[in-house]
């Protein structure tokens, strides 16, 4: 785990100042870098010591066959995994005849920044090698925000004390052999050696490989390029093979003489292109990059970063490490959707190869509505991905007998790849948060043009669902029987609230949509009859409620059941999914992660304050938090309640997942939600920020511990600041006509000559909640 002191707290960086070789995997994931397109993790530059080398490229993955002990009817047959592909970001070091090896010799310094605001990860050290020889190497590495196939690594090495030889020797090299995974054995296979060589060249300072995976078949060229610069009498030679390809640079360095060598890499990869196709793709990226230069690339990736802070940045005062940790979440969630560009984003971004690369509904209800305010055009290409991935979602729908289109659960390229159906098939409710993302943005943007060519189809398929999966009893009412919502410790229930409300809210939108764009609908045949058919469902949803205990329930009977054992649930038992069997779960009021909780948020409208404070109540002594998606929602909802400590520590819990890898499995990956979710807990919970359609809703309030908290918002193509302080907040406006909102249910108009400040009411004072015996908040 690492250790809370890993990092330097400080606003704009995170910082490791010693090298810690215990918990490398883990800062590789902290320090990856990605635009969405390309990730690199936060590898040594030369290539070992490693925990586990990463280079991703968004949507290369390979198959594998997922055999079932008991055959069923619409088990997906194969799974898809991320792989490691092609690394371009190597630069091996010889001094005076022995390998720069940071597990030999002596490591005087070494020092590792993530800079939010440039967008690099650079690396300064000096390190004495077995024999004497000292050397200093400095290091800078991006990945372009906006050359997306472009990444590049300027390294430089300085002799100190005498004369050093030095070699760098600058590779791309294919199927690296990767640490044994305790992860399924078949994906494994799949993983080791994935690609197959096609081609391989090496002239003057350029070098190219081109492979293909073997089962997916898709093709990945990487090219590199130098620029070198050193002494005189400094020699580069070229040479490429099956795996490798590789530029050798040799020069002798007197005492204080550098050698430096400025690399770019460029990536690319396609199902359908030819191999001549992929390796002119490559070459012409790098002269686009070469055009550039480092210097070039440098500044492009400082200005896009500083486009994105002025419309993004979150400050806050009391507490300077959530004021790191939000920032350096806010840059990992912007990297892992900026330039993704009709692809996913998945659970961990490109930063490992946790949960195999795939997405899930993180997406759509972590993700996507942090992006939706901060970078909407990122927003609409995540939601065209899943646009174009509608055939199979139409395809699967019809398999399980459903109509309209069911998306899946978890997935790289479109199809399920959820090998267990209670948590997979049945979480059916990612069709509903999908429809959410596209209602949000829409509403957020005013994007009509993406509505009218992706939202409406994507909503009238998930409509569609609905109303195929769901039926009216003889009362009338609807109800959505068999379903897993959120909370991965109830399965295959009736009527979860969750997806009940998602699922009404989704067809509503659907049949409001139709009639803003009748050719569409009719284009998608969508008659009065269908979209009628829509709204009595909404209108008729059944929402279980418990009226002697006076709460919702999570799903139609759950309050009857068992409670967990929590006195006897030990600490070491937890995440309970691997001390416990599902069945036992299943059938007992434990609660994985925010499932009624989360319903609160973002269905907000169906209750008052008072019900969402007694629901809370309820749920708060169940949910052991299993999932790191849990503490943030808890966050918005405690805040909400009036229990603004305890927001804080779920506050903290969310933010400092990765920094302090609270989990314990930062090492697969950064978790992006959770990421994401740190924004959420701060501008939804203590900002208060729900939606009410065409306007935006804040009731701010701040736990004493924070003596103010301000964030920028996009709205509607203008920029909202909101300044809250202890007993009052600000609204202003940055640019844009006249914005009309809420505070605290007061209707207010904000321009932008004339700011409105609102005096904060006072929290109500409600006994705060205790959560299950060990599973307080880790605020880290
Ligand atoms: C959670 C899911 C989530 C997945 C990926 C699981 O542990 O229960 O809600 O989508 O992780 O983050």
């Amino acid at each position: 785990m690492i250790s809370e002191r890993a990092y330097a707290v400080e606003p704009w960086t995170v910082r490791e100042t010693s090298l810690d070789l215990d918990v490398l995997a883990q800062s590789e994931s902290v320090f990856a870098l990605s635009n969405g397109h390309v990730g690199w993790r936060g590898n040594l530059d030369e290539g070992e010591p490693h925990g586990l080398p990463g280079s991703y490229l968004n949507g290369v993955h390979e198959v594998h066959p997922l055999p079932y002990a008991e055959a069923g009817y619409g088990y997906p047959e194969s799974g898809q995994t991320v792989i490691n592909v092609t690394n371009g970001k190597v630069l091996r070091l010889l001094v005076d005849d022995e390998p720069f090896d940071l597990r030999y010799g002596r490591l005087v310094s070494h020092e590792r920044v993530l800079d939010l605001r440039r967008g690099v990860l650079e690396r300064t050290c000096e390190w004495t090698s077995p024999a004497g020889s000292t050397v200093r190497v400095r290091s800078t590495r991006l990945v372009s925000l906006t050359q997306r196939a472009v990444a590049a690594v300027a390294y430089e090495v300085e002799a100190v004390g005498a004369r050093s030889r030095v070699v760098i020797q600058s590779e791309l090299v294919a199927n690296e052999s990767l640490p044994d995974s305790d992860g399924d054995p078949r994906a494994a296979v799949a993983l080791k050696s994935p690609l197959e060589q096609e081609d391989d060249f090496a002239s003057g300072h350029r070098l190219r490989l081109v492979h293909r995976t073997r089962r997916s078949g898709l093709r990945v060229a990487v090219a590199a390029d130098h620029v070198v610069d050193g002494p005189e009498r400094t020699t580069t030679h070229s040479e490429s093979g099956i795996d490798v390809a590789r530029l050798t640079v040799t020069s002798v360095l007197e005492p204080g003489q550098t050698l430096r060598v400025e690399k770019l890499v460029a990536h690319g990869w396609s199902g359908v292109r030819s191999l001549p196709a992929m390796a002119d793709q490559v070459d012409a990226a790098l002269a686009a990059a070469a055009h550039d230069g480092w210097e070039g690339l440098l500044a492009d990736q400082r200005a896009t970063l500083d486009d994105f802070w002025a419309r993004a940045d979150v400050e806050v005062e009391g507490d300077e490490e959530i004021q790191q940790a939000v920032r350096f979440a806010l840059f990992h969630v912007f990297q892992a959707g900026a330039r993704a560009e009709g692809r996913a984003i998945p659970a961990k971004g490109l930063t490992g190869s946790g949960y195999d690369g795939h997405a899930f509904w993180d997406t759509e209800m972590f993700v996507l509505p942090v992006l939706t305010h901060t970078a909407p055009a990122a927003v609409a290409e995540a939601l065209r991905w899943r646009y174009h991935t509608l055939d199979e979602a139409r395809e699967r729908a019809a398999q399980l007998g459903l109509g309209g289109a069911a998306f899946p659960w978890r997935t790289i390229a479109g199809p399920e790849g959820s090998a267990y159906w209670p948590a997979g098939t049945a979480a059916f409710h990612v069709n509903a948060d999908i429809a959410d993302a596209v209602v949000r943005y829409v509403e957020a943007t005013g994007d009509t043009a993406f509505e009218r060519e992706a939202g409406v189809e994507l909503l009238v398929e998930t409509a569609r669902l609905w109303r195929s999966l769901g039926h009216h009893d003889s009362h009338g009412v609807f109800h959505l029987d068999g379903v897993t919502g959120p909370d991965e410790y109830s399965a295959v229930a009736d009527d979860n609230t969750y997806t009940n409300l998602m699922a009404r809210q989704n067809l509503l939108a659907a049949a409001d949509t139709v009639e803003r764009h009748p050719r569409e609908a009719e284009r998608l045949g969508v008659d009065e009859e269908e979209s009628a058919a829509w709204r009595d469902a909404a209108e008729a949803m059944h929402v279980p409620y418990n009226d002697e205990l006076g709460v919702h329930e999570q799903h139609a009977g759950f309050t009857r059941y068992q409670r967990w054992d929590f006195a006897a649930t030990r600490a070491d038992q937890y995440p309970l999914l691997l001390h416990f069997p599902y069945f036992d779960l299943y059938r007992k009021q434990v609660v994985k992660q925010a499932d009624l909780v989360l319903a609160m948020y973002t269905c907000d409208e169906l209750f008052d304050d008072e019900q969402t404070a007694r629901n809370f109540a309820y749920y708060e002594p169940l949910t052991v938090r299993d999932s790191s998606l849990s503490a943030c929602c808890q966050a918005v909802i405690a805040a909400q309640a009036g229990h603004l400590g305890l927001a804080l520590d779920y506050t903290r819990e969310a933010a400092l997942m990765d920094l302090h890898d609270l989990e314990h499995n930062t090492r697969d990956g950064l978790h992006i939600a959770s990421l994401a979710g740190t924004w959420m807990a701060l501008v939804a919970g203590f900002g208060g920020l729900r939606r009410d359609r065409e306007r935006l809703k804040f009731a701010p309030r701040l736990p004493e511990r924070l003596r103010r908290l301000a964030f920028n918002l996009e709205f509607r193509g203008r920029r909202l600041r909101v300044d809250i302080g202890a007993d009052k907040a600000s609204y202003s406006l940055l640019d844009g006509p006249p914005l009309s909102l809420r505070h605290h249910g007061e209707a207010l108009t904000v321009s932008a000559d004339e700011p409105a400040v609102r005096p904060i009411p006072a929290a109500p004072r409600r006994t705060v909640p205790h959560q299950p015996e060990h599973r307080a908040p880790n605020g880290g």
